[in-house]
């Protein structure tokens, strides 16, 4: 093997780490559903195949289902799901909170984890593959290393951890004034199996 060839656990190119997640743990196979499409950045340029089954809980472009996530009406359907939600808690002006959505509390984004894993492990077959894109992040001067409390949760509902994925970034949409911990210039891509 080329080491040019050998998959990496980083990388700039979220399409790319999508990709080699999909060689690795679902046979080369494409995503079967995709429950937080928004826009479907994931397969802008066709460079990640677009699922069969796309859906989020506000549509936005024609072809799109509207579920929510947490009652997926779905038993034992998908070998391969991504999940990507929302990760801002009391940002409701923000920019990416109007574009994505948001939480009031860390709770309440606790909460929806957990019974949108409960849907999402219903919907996926036996030993299917979920793919969450998730972020740590700071509130209330807090630092949260969320993706520790995502894979501990995962793992009290019997999901296999397989891998875990950095996607890092060269530049932060929104501006800070002052900080008190580290500025995040990372997110996760999570690989569980039922
Ligand atoms: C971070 S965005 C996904 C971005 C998408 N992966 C892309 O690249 O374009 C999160 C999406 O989850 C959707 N969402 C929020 N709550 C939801 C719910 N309960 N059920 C389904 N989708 C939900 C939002 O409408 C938003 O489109």
């Amino acid at each position: 093997m080329k080491q040019s060839d050998v998959i990496k656990s980083i990388g700039y190119d979220q399409q790319e780490i999508i990709n080699n997640i999909l060689d690795l743990y679902n046979s080369g196979n494409p995503i079967d559903f995709d429950p937080c499409y928004n826009v479907g950045g994931f397969y802008r340029n066709n460079v990640v195949k677009r699922p069969e089954i796309i859906s989020d809980i506000n549509p936005q472009l024609p072809g799109v289902k509207k579920y929510d996530v947490r009652e997926l009406p779905f038993n034992e359907a998908f070998s391969c799901i991504i999940f990507d939600p929302p990760f801002i808690v009391s940002g409701g002006n923000c920019k990416m909170a109007k574009l994505y959505g948001s939480f009031s509390k860390v709770d309440e984004l606790r909460l929806f984890y957990k019974q949108s894993f409960i849907s999402l492990q219903r919907a996926l077959k036996r030993k299917g593959i979920l793919i969450v894109k998730c972020q740590d992040f700071v509130n209330g001067r807090k630092n949260y290393i969320f993706v520790n409390e995502i894979i501990s949760l995962a793992r009290d509902m019997n999901f296999k951890v397989l891998d875990l994925f950095i996607l890092l970034s060269k530049t932060r949409p929104i501006k800070i004034t002052s900080q008190q911990h580290a500025r995040k210039y990372h997110s996760y891509f999570l690989v569980l199996k039922k």
